[in-house]
């Protein structure tokens, strides 16, 4: 894989304006862009097709959680939509995620298609051990409970999950070196050393890359910078 196919792009705008301005500055530099809960529901299937339009690829991250019935219709929609990548909320259990793979394998085998990466989110970065313990009721500490969430998104047929930075490297221990990482909360140094920063837990994209993350996602450092471009071109020279 190159380096442009491994960096996915967040497109965290609310319009199509904004969206087609982000994709054609950088379709050229990366293959995959990241379409969220925001631009999916200001602007739906459009994003998704003009991403494609582009000869470009889709993270569709809209963390689906729902009966297994539901999960699994929604995860041949987004099969039937050609996107590369979606993701599911772990918690949801083993049999939605088994579910949602079934879907998705028999999907793409009907259409004759490659079947999207389906990744698990375990637990939200934005929760404290102590949300998880004492407001969630979960008697295990944060680490073990993402390990056995990751664990059970391996058994249940998911291809991977996405992993804060300080948990990329014990998921791929735990589970297996090719269940795919994904890893926000990147940073390169020139971007913290402006002193923009407010992802608590960050990597550069190369200690990403070194501590086993298979893509990483980017928006701000890229996507705020004055050029866009040339930011990203310091980003896939320093990953070089
Ligand atoms: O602008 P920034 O690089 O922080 O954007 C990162 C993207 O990854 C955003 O779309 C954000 O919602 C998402 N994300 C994150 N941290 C997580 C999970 C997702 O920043 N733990």
């Amino acid at each position: 894989m190159e380096n442009k196919d491994r960096v996915i792009i967040a497109l965290d705008v609310d319009n199509m304006a904004d969206c087609r301005n982000r994709v054609d500055q950088l379709c050229e530099q990366v293959s995959v862009f990241k379409i969220g809960m925001e631009l999916y529901t200001a602007c739906g299937q459009d994003a998704v097709e003009y991403v494609h339009k582009k000869g470009s690829k889709v993270f569709l991250d809209l963390k689906f959680h729902d009966i297994p019935n539901t999960v699994a219709s929604v995860s041949r929609v987004a099969t039937q939509l050609g996107v590369f990548m979606f993701n599911v909320h772990a918690c949801g259990g083993g049999e939605m995620m088994r579910w949602a793979s079934e879907a998705c394998v028999k999907e793409a085998d009907r259409l004759g298609v490659e079947k999207p990466l389906l990744i698990g989110v375990t637990v939200l970065t934005s929760l404290s051990e102590e949300e998880l313990q004492k407001e969630l009721s979960v008697s295990r500490g944060m680490e073990e409970q993402v390990v056995a969430l990751a664990q059970l998104a391996k058994e249940s047929g998911l291809d991977g999950v996405v992993s804060s930075p300080k948990e990329i490297e014990l998921i791929k221990n735990a589970v297996s070196k090719d269940f795919v990482v994904v890893t926000p909360g990147i940073r390169p140094e020139w971007f913290v050393n402006q002193g923009q920063n407010d992802q608590k837990r960050v990597l550069t994209p190369n200690r990403a890359f070194d501590l086993g993350a298979d893509f990483i996602v980017i928006g701000r450092p890229v996507t705020q910078d004055a050029s866009p471009r040339t930011a990203m071109q310091k980003v896939l020279e320093e990953i070089n």
